[in-house]
């Protein structure tokens, strides 16, 4: 059976037929050829499916499409770009965070997530955070150190405006 979906996707409005029983990683990866997140366990152990479903972070593979109905999913995709790396991807790179690169768009959307409500997180937030993503390459030592690197950047970028307007 299908149905109608109607979802922002990085910012664009999109309308699909789709069936319901369609995940939202293969929603994104076969239909909006958007191949950042990945398939990895297809069962939520592994978070390298991670998107953002209205700013929240969510396994993608265990999330229906059409729960995205109504919604803004993000993507590693819409995070920046070459010539505008967002400060965690730079920070990912900066800290050698990042061998074969699966599990990094998932642990770069979960980041987003945490320091959208915690600009400042300690380093236990960070693992707890991270908790659901799996890396079985990098060590999580640069990954951690990447996301309190970037977190600084960020709170940092949004306190110049400020001070340049004081
Ligand atoms: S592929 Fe979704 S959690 Fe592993
Ligand atoms: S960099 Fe390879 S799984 Fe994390």
């Amino acid at each position: 059976m299908k149905t109608t979906l109607t979802v922002t996707v990085n910012g664009a409005p999109e309308t699909f037929e789709v069936p319901t029983n369609l995940s939202l990683l293969h929603f994104l990866r076969d239909t909006m050829n958007l191949t950042g997140a990945k398939e990895g366990c297809n069962e939520g152990e592994c978070g390298s499916c991670i998107v953002l479903l209205d700013g929240k972070a969510v396994n993608s593979c265990l999330t229906l499409a059409v729960e995205a109905n109504g919604h803004e999913v993000r993507t590693i995709e819409g995070l920046g770009s070459h010539a505008g790396l967002h400060p965690l991807q730079k920070a990912f790179l900066t800290h050698t965070a990042v061998q074969c690169g699966f599990c990094t768009p998932g642990m770069i959307m979960t980041a987003v997530a945490l320091l959208g409500e915690k600009p400042d997180p300690t380093e236990d937030d960070i693992r707890y955070a991270l908790a659901g993503n799996l890396c079985r390459c990098t060590g999580y030592r640069q990954i951690i150190d990447a996301v309190r690197d970037a977190a600084a950047t960020l709170r940092h970028e949004a306190r110049v405006p400020e001070e340049v307007s004081a």
